[in-house]
């Protein structure tokens, strides 16, 4: 993990969300959310902690957060670069941006550069197939794209 995100004080931020929702039907899932807000990611050792917390056990924990999308398990980058591989795209050639951005940030596709600037992810069709091929820099969505385009895209951040 890049940056050091266990830390007490967030720590302490998590026990009183706990021992907000605790004994309340359906507590896991604004834990988890509120969890994923204080870290910028659930990981193991906070998925122990609510674990405990909330009598759960781990194995269930750990399913709920790798099955829903907005639950991670390492912090994401500063820029999270997304290339949607959905069917419109992916036939426009999405693939060879991702694997041309791969490249040049040095970045596996779901990985997270080492000095935590970068998260490059697949995602699926974002409802913009008229712009295909499009990818999304968080807030940012470019299309059309073509790969000499990625170089200037990627300046900007
Ligand atoms: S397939 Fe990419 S936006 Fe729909």
């Amino acid at each position: 993990m890049a940056k050091n995100i266990l830390t007490e004080e967030r720590f302490q931020k998590l026990y009183e969300v706990i021992e907000n929702n605790k004994g309340k039907k359906g507590a896991l899932m604004p834990v988890l959310n509120e969890a994923q807000n204080i870290f910028g990611a659930v990981p193991l050792e906070v998925q122990k902690t609510i674990s405990k917390g909330l009598n759960i056990p781990v194995a269930e924990i750990y399913g709920v957060v790798t099955f829903y999308s907005q639950f991670s398990l390492e912090p994401k980058g500063d820029y999270v670069i997304g290339v949607c591989l959905g069917t419109a795209c992916y036939v426009k050639g999405a693939q060879a941006i991702i694997d041309r951005i791969s490249r040049d940030i040095n970045v596996e596709v779901g990985a997270t550069s080492p000095d935590g600037k970068y998260t490059l992810e697949a995602t699926r069709c974002i409802g913009a197939c008229g712009l295909a091929p499009v990818l999304t820099v968080n807030e940012d969505v470019y299309g059309k794209l073509v790969e000499a385009d990625v170089r200037d895209i990627l300046k900007k951040y």
